[in-house]
């Protein structure tokens, strides 16, 4: 039987602002889709005047996807967030038109694996305060508050794929790790689990935050846990700055108590490179304070570049949603022969019957058939291995809930 696809990939319309790496453009024009590249950041009318015939957009931190600029995007079937974050996108209402998100959740990993181990070494060879020394002409060799890191004891708090990364860097650099995780996570190496984290924070010599930003981890790190502490800890955070009572680690750096911090991450941030920064670090000894640039890499980059691109064509010309952020997750194999239909509706009772019912009267047989429901939509994969006609197709969006049919091949 004869493949055809069910539209010219040539007339797929990507949009990809804020400047995504040209690597990201280069592979989505590979597979024959037509890209626009735009360098800046579109201000919401201005992404509703481009966004009309679009069908894949991609987007970096800045550009606000709000319901006004979907109500506009007829076409639009997927967005690419070349990010780890996905707040700037109202996720409910891509659900409600049926448009799948995905985002760059794991390519800046290492590079925040690397800054932490350079930082820890950094910390316990007081070199902040030696740099700074340095620079208003003052030369203060000694060994004192110097040591290496070896043998040292790391506690890492949050074992997900940033903190379980580093748990394997460390080892080989001679660290002995501790972790606690709410989850129950395999421990990678020798490292050894903790089962509080009241338990970790009294053995570890280094303390590294990795935890997710969930609301309840608001302050988790304060006043008491700081004097759960060992005396002279080194403290470090890349991970979210609300973790943090930023007004307790001021004190405990001021008393002493925290002999060094390196922190990434902040309550409140600049929102631009202009806004001035404000905190209560600013200026405390043996304190390295960086711009949230953790994950800031070129490699990163070009790591994103690639796989959010590869996401999307998943999706477009397969149906993968398995790392999609709102989607109901699901994963098949490419069709060696027959054709592939897309229905997404909201989540209802009795959709699937409906389908099948439809297919059953137009004597197409099913070869396979996926279904996955989130608390919004159901997504149902079909294959079929006869051609449709138009008129199926028609009765297929005709259905009661549906939001989207799409033939894939
Ligand atoms: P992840 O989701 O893979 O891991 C987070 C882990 O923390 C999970 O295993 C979770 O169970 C655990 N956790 C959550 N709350 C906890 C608690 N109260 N106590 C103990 N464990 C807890 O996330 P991933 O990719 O490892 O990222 C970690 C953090 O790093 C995130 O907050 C992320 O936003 C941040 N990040 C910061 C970057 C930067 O530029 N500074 C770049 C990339 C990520």
């Amino acid at each position: 039987m004869e493949k055809k696809l069910s539209y010219p990939k040539n007339k797929i319309k990507v949009l990809l602002v804020e400047g995504i790496h040209p690597d990201a453009a280069a592979m989505m024009e590979a597979e024959g889709f037509t890209v626009e590249l735009i360098a800046t950041g579109l201000d919401e009318d201005e992404l509703i005047e481009k966004i009309k015939d679009v069908a894949i957009l991609g987007i970096r931190s800045k550009t606000q996807v709000t319901r006004r600029v979907l109500d506009h995007a007829p076409r639009l079937l997927a967005i690419g967030a070349f990010c780890i974050g996905t707040n700037q996108i109202d996720l409910d209402e891509c659900l409600n038109k049926g448009i799948a998100v995905f985002n760059a959740p794991y390519s800046n990993t290492r590079s925040v694996v690397e800054l932490a181990i350079a930082e820890m070494i950094l910390l316990m060879r007081n070199l902040p305060d030696k740099i700074m020394a340095m620079h208003q002409g003052k030369w203060q060799k000694s060994a004192n508050s110097s040591n290496e890191i070896r043998n040292k004891a790391l506690g890492i708090i949050g074992y997900g794929n940033i903190g379980a990364q580093l748990s394997i860097l460390a080892e080989a650099v001679g660290l002995k790790v501790y972790y606690y995780d709410i989850e129950e996570k395999l421990a990678l190496g020798n490292a050894v689990k903790c089962t509080t984290l009241r338990e970790l924070l009294t053995v570890a010599d280094i303390i590294s935050l990795h935890v997710d930003g969930r609301p309840e981890n608001k302050n988790m790190i304060g006043a008491r846990q700081f004097a759960q502490m060992k005396d002279g800890v080194i403290f470090i955070n890349l991970s979210r700055g609300h973790v943090v009572d930023v007004e307790a680690l001021s004190e405990n750096i001021k008393s002493g108590k925290v002999r060094g911090s390196a922190i990434d991450v902040f309550p409140r941030e600049p929102k631009n490179n202009k806004e001035a920064f404000e905190s209560p670090l600013k200026g405390l000894p043996n304190t390295m304070l960086t711009p949230h640039i953790g994950g800031s890499t070129l490699e990163a980059q070009v790591k994103i570049a690639s796989f959010v691109p590869e996401m999307l064509m998943n999706f477009i010309n397969r149906g993968n949603t398995s790392t999609s952020v709102n989607f109901p997750r699901l994963q098949l194999s490419q069709l060696e022969v027959g054709h592939r239909l897309i229905h997404i509706h909201r989540n209802e009772a009795g959709v699937l019957g409906k389908i099948d019912l439809c297919l059953a009267k137009h004597n197409i047989n099913i070869l396979g058939q996926h279904l996955k429901t989130n608390e919004k939509i159901g997504y149902v994969i079909t294959d079929i291995d006869k051609k449709y006609s138009p008129a199926v197709l028609q009765e297929l969006k005709d259905i009661e809930g549906s939001i989207r049919v799409r033939v894939l091949y």
